[in-house]
């Protein structure tokens, strides 16, 4: 078979099952083309995409402005490893810096490799700047919690699925419920050896959980009153997902360290990267972290790009306002039957509730359901189903999706 070759979806799932680890179950849908909030299949079928690569196009598939930055720095310069300077991290640290406020930028590629830059980081500023002894510094994380992959993270993760057979796993996290303040109070006023505070402002893999208004900043608050840093994940929320440039900009929240992925890059490449001040950034030397790919010329051109589109399309402006019109429409709609229990989350990150139990397969099965209606969305936790679409859709296109979805489900 020539590379080459036009395939069909049952080829391309055929050779991805015999010659890839099987790490994922996908949607049986090929892709092939993707231009706004559209995708198509190998036969030329086309769909709206309402998971957006897990939050990372956020600014819409192939966006025009962000592939010519990256071709663009293609032909140019691709990687030059930070064992020498280039002529594009820099800009991109400015622009990033002013743009989230903060001093200085940690540049990485995955979620998960900023994640643990963060607590890197969080750990190292706990023995040098706050004293705690060395190997006793503790992070707060919550339960059900999703920060990515690797072992460190998996180790206070409390899915058995992602922990099974992985150990042993890395010591000194201590796990709380999510928006649970009294929980948190008690673990920072019983322990001085609390080095930081590690949340999703809002938990999107464990099914888009909201925590109660004011959860956040009363969290920060707790945090300072007892010097312990306030860690905001938002490789998902973040870029103009729930409305605001941050899902912490609801509650005027300014992290100590910010963590950012995904939509940083627009899902044309990987880029993450983490933020803080200096008093807290500076506890990096050289030697302490890196990467090859971090921070390189493509990577920096990229994010670039895509956060100014956010800023020019004002992205954040019009999740906010479809997002509304989304909850408000498929609320009613929850109201008058059944089959939907609950619709919740902020800007558009969304999910809805199936009216059946947590391990039955009703909600795989609607998302089947969708893909032949023509918009494609994945399951998070059993009988959750999380839409979430690029930030460039327009109200029509919501329009048809909504009546997509309410036929899809009344189907059932
Ligand atoms: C909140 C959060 N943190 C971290 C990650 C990990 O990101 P990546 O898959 O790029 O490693 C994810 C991925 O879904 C996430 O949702």
């Amino acid at each position: 078979m020539a590379v080459l070759e036009q395939l069909t979806s049952q080829q391309a799932i055929d050779l991805e099952n015999k010659y890839g680890a099987h790490n994922y179950h996908p949607l049986p849908v090929v892709l092939n083309k993707g231009e706004g909030v559209f995708v198509w299949d190998v036969e030329g079928k086309k769909y709206y995409d309402f998971l957006s690569a897990y939050s990372a196009v956020n600014q819409g598939h192939c966006h025009p402005k962000i592939v010519n930055a990256m071709v663009q720095q293609a032909q140019t310069l691709t990687l030059t490893s930070r064992a020498f300077y280039n002529d594009m991290l820099g800009k991109y640290e400015k622009f990033a810096s002013e743009i989230f406020g903060f001093d200085k930028l940690l540049p990485m590629n995955t979620g998960a490799e900023a994640v643990e830059t963060a607590l890197k980081i969080c750990r190292k500023w706990a023995y040098e700047v706050k004293g705690i002894d060395e190997n006793e510094a503790e992070i707060i994380v919550c339960l059900n919690n999703f920060h990515g992959r690797t072992t460190t993270i998996i180790s206070f993760s409390n899915d058995p699925v992602a922990r099974k057979n992985f150990g042993p796993f890395t010591n000194g996290f201590i796990k709380i419920e999510y928006d649970n303040l009294k929980a948190l109070e008690e673990v920072l006023s019983k322990n001085k050896n609390i080095a930081g505070f590690l949340v999703e402002p809002i938990q999107g893999e464990a099914g888009v959980y909201v925590p109660s208004e004011g959860y956040l900043a009363a969290a920060k608050a707790l945090c300072e009153k007892h010097n312990v840093l306030f860690i905001a994940d938002e490789v998902q929320t973040g870029i103009a997902r729930t409305g605001k440039l941050l899902a912490v900009d609801h509650e005027n929240v300014t992290p100590d360290i910010l963590i950012l992925g995904k939509a940083l890059s627009g899902g044309a490449y990987p880029v993450s990267g983490v933020l803080a001040n200096n008093d807290i950034m500076n506890v990096i030397k050289p030697g302490n972290h890196g990467s090859t790919f971090g921070g390189n010329p493509i990577a920096a051109a990229v994010a670039i790009a895509a956060l100014e589109v956010v800023r020019d399309e004002k992205l954040a402006d019009n999740a906010e306002r479809l997002g509304k019109i989304f909850r408000k429409e498929l609320n009613t709609f929850a109201q008058e039957n059944d089959l939907v229990t609950l619709v919740r989350g902020k800007g558009l990150l969304n999910a809805v509730l199936i009216n059946d139990t947590e391990d039955s397969d009703t909600a795989w099965n609607t998302c089947l359901k969708l893909r032949d209606n023509g918009l494609l969305a994945k399951p998070t936790h059993g009988n959750i189903i999380r839409f979430a679409p690029p930030l460039v859709m327009n109200e029509e296109q919501l329009m048809d999706c909504i009546s997509i979805i309410k036929k899809t489900i009344l189907a059932f």
